[in-house]
């Protein structure tokens, strides 16, 4: 497996935000994370890439490493990589600086400049450069790199958070709500260039997104949270009929046009 939880919690005063959660997850796979607002599902995001601590009782494992307490930065370089669901950008800084640092992020510079000497660096950062220059390409925002991030759109926004979340060159790419707030037409652009990313990049995708018909069109298995519990695990068909699944996620059972509705964004 490369990540797995075992009985993971963590709670907020008395608010169980994720209560006693299993999960296993295989290299390759696409996996969807849904349930209704509240139901825990970017906590467990943080508790995975360590932006908060669980509970004691948790245990987190990353491509064979216990990683239940460790600090995000540790994580980051084992390979995993998260998206943020509010936008987390240097709005001040070009959208090149801004990939670049995602790829900082992993490599650490004061390191190499020892090991190497000033030159070479210059020549890596080149390099590097060259790299994240195709990487904002492949996204579309190779005629944007020099401008400030604050001056972009908020689909071109969200094409840099994902670009700078892959200039890590994680194994594991964790993507809170990545199509939020985007027309129809920006969530199917941005889902073809993840799944091309994917490929190219050989990366295990876990999603979480409120837009049931991404979730359906592209995961391989969903699991469903509901009051920070896994009530539910299967393929999209399995989930979609679950009747406790379709309770929990839209408060009531819903006919079959209600739910055609709900499938068709
Ligand atoms: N830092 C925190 N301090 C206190 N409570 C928190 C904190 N983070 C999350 N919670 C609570 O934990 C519960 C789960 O929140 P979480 O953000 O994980 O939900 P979510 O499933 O991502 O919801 P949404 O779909 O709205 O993004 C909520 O009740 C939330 O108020
Ligand atoms: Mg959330």
């Amino acid at each position: 497996m490369l990540l797995k939880t075992k009985n993971l919690m963590k709670a907020f005063g008395g608010l169980k935000a994720i209560d006693k959660v299993d999960f296993e997850l295989p290299s390759g796979e696409i996996r969807g994370i849904i349930g209704p607002n509240g139901s825990g599902k970017s906590t467990f995001f943080n508790l995975v890439s360590g932006v908060y601590d669980p509970d004691p009782g948790s245990y987190i494992e990353f491509n064979g490493h216990d990683i239940t307490n460790e600090p995000p930065h540790k994580i980051g370089a084992l390979g995993l990589s998260r998206t943020f669901q509010l936008l987390r950008l240097y709005q001040d800084m070009s959208v090149i600086n801004n990939v670049m640092s995602g790829y900082h992020t992993r490599v650490k510079y004061k390191f190499f400049e020892a090991v190497i000497g000033r030159k070479k660096i210059w020549d890596q950062e080149k390099e590097i450069k060259d790299e994240m220059m195709e990487l904002l390409s492949f996204v579309g925002l190779a005629d944007y790199a020099e401008l400030n991030a604050s001056e972009l759109s908020g689909g071109q926004r969200r094409l840099l958070v994902l670009a700078r979340a892959i200039a890590m060159k994680p194994k594991l790419l964790m993507l809170d709500e990545p199509a939020a707030g985007l027309s129809p037409v920006n969530v199917d652009n941005l889902m073809k260039i993840i799944m091309q990313l994917k490929d190219k990049y050989g990366l295990t995708l876990i999603i979480i997104e409120h837009i049931l018909k991404v979730v359906m069109d592209t995961c391989n298995i969903v699991t469903v949270l509901d009051h920070g519990q896994k009530i539910a695990e299967g393929t999209p068909n399995q989930v979609k009929d679950d009747n406790a699944v379709i309770e929990a996620y839209l408060g009531k059972k819903m006919n079959d046009e209600e739910m055609r509705k709900a499938l068709a964004v």
